[in-house]
């Protein structure tokens, strides 16, 4: 990795402000946290800092408060449960800056761990305002980013604040740009990049910027019915982007322009509404009826894709196959991890709801690299320079 990490520097007894990726998905009827994986994947790198003898000063978002107190959005819970996974007490405070936050920042010993709260509860750190970075970095000697999940915006935690401290990688961002770096840059081929997902425009860079390398392009999910329709089939009531068709046939030109292997579904799970009770059955994609929708891939295309996909030495995965949230749906998208997990191959899941999928059903530790960053990991995809990671200093 070009930038520089925490093995690059010396963390004994230093005040170290840690921006991590904490926004994990809480369950709104009992408040609890829902997914932990964000927390785990952090573990490496605290650990690594509190063995050295640093004061680790933990900051993160949560949801989007918008720059007010909500308390809903608080930290507390997640500190909690940090707290039990390292085995040790982590303090917290009640706000992220100004004199409590510095007081126990000050007080903090050698190899402990502070907590701040919601960074944004303040509208500063959404405008990376300069003021409020200052005050961050006011709390510590030494910055350390590793939350990739949030690497792609510019705030005042993930951005602002390495103007005013030595700013370095943390281990989970180092994993996550070296793995996710080289197979987008130097993919062992057959590589195959496979995008589902309800919409196409959510993919349309990762899509543009695939071409450039792959082999094959295996596109399932609803965004599969944009291609549908731009092929002049009837897609019934499923969802479609009219305003993408055009994309959707120069892509298809240009996939088939540069012997590049486009792969569609050749059948699909079709339901009579958006519902999981929905009356379903499987039909083939030109023949899907006039009032039914598109929510999982058919048996055929499990077929057609497991094939292309055992054929391959990289894969990179983004978007399930169809809506995985209601079960009488999720075959496709479980089927499709099961094959990535039994493949000689380097295996990378990027993000978001594929990750939950992923992790859900149980495949997770069987891919080479399930990636904690949604809107990240797609701008990583997409060969756009992450804000969070410009911002560290060159090795
Ligand atoms: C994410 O969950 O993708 C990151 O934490 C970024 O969150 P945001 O989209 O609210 O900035």
């Amino acid at each position: 990795m070009e930038k520089q990490t925490i093995r690059d520097t010396d963390v004994a007894g230093k005040r170290v402000l840690l921006r991590v990726d904490f926004n994990v998905p809480m369950d709104d009827k009992t408040g609890s946290i829902s997914d932990d994986i964000r927390i785990r994947e952090a573990l490496p790198t605290i650990n690594y800092l509190t063995e050295r003898g640093a004061r680790v000063i933990i900051c993160s978002h949560l949801g989007r408060p918008k720059g007010k107190v909500v308390p809903s959005m608080s930290l507390a819970p997640i500190a909690k449960r940090l707290s039990q996974l390292l085995g040790k007490p982590v303090q917290t405070t009640g706000d992220c800056v100004g004199p409590e936050a510095e007081k126990v920042a000050r007080e903090l010993r050698n190899g402990g761990v502070l907590m701040l709260e919601n960074l944004r509860f303040h509208a500063e750190e959404e405008a990376n305002d300069a003021a409020f970075s200052k005050a961050l970095a006011q709390l510590a000697d030494i910055y350390v980013n590793d939350a990739f999940g949030a690497a792609h915006r510019a705030h005042a935690s993930t951005a602002g604040v390495a103007q005013y401290l030595p700013a370095v990688a943390g281990l989970l961002m180092e994993k996550e740009i070296s793995i996710l770096g080289k197979a987008l840059s130097d993919p062992l081929h057959p590589y195959c990049v496979m995008v589902g997902g309800a919409k196409i425009s959510d993919k349309i860079g990762v899509l543009e910027k695939a071409l450039e390398k792959v082999d094959s392009l295996i596109i399932g999910g609803g965004m599969a019915c944009t291609f549908f329709k731009a092929q002049g089939l009837q897609v019934g009531k499923s969802l479609v982007e009219d305003d993408r068709l055009d994309f959707a046939r120069s892509l298809m030109k240009k996939a088939g322009e540069g012997k590049v292997r486009l792969l569609l579904p050749a059948d699909a799970v079709v339901a009579d509404r958006f519902d999981a009770e929905a009356n379903s059955r499987v039909v083939d994609v030109d023949k899907m009826p006039a009032e039914w929708m598109m929510l999982d891939i058919g048996p055929k295309t499990l077929v057609l894709f497991s094939g292309e996909l055992r054929t391959c030495k990289t894969v990179i995965w983004n978007g399930p196959m169809g809506v995985f949230e209601f079960p009488r749906f999720r075959k496709g998208t479980e089927a499709i991890a099961a094959v990535l997990s039994d493949l000689k191959a380097t295996t990378i899941i990027g993000g978001g709801s594929t990750a939950e999928a992923v992790q859900e059903m149980g495949y997770a530790d069987k891919m080479t690299h399930v990636s904690t960053g949604g809107g990240a990991a797609l701008e990583f995809m997409e060969g756009k320079v992450l804000p969070g990671v410009a911002a560290l200093l060159d090795r």
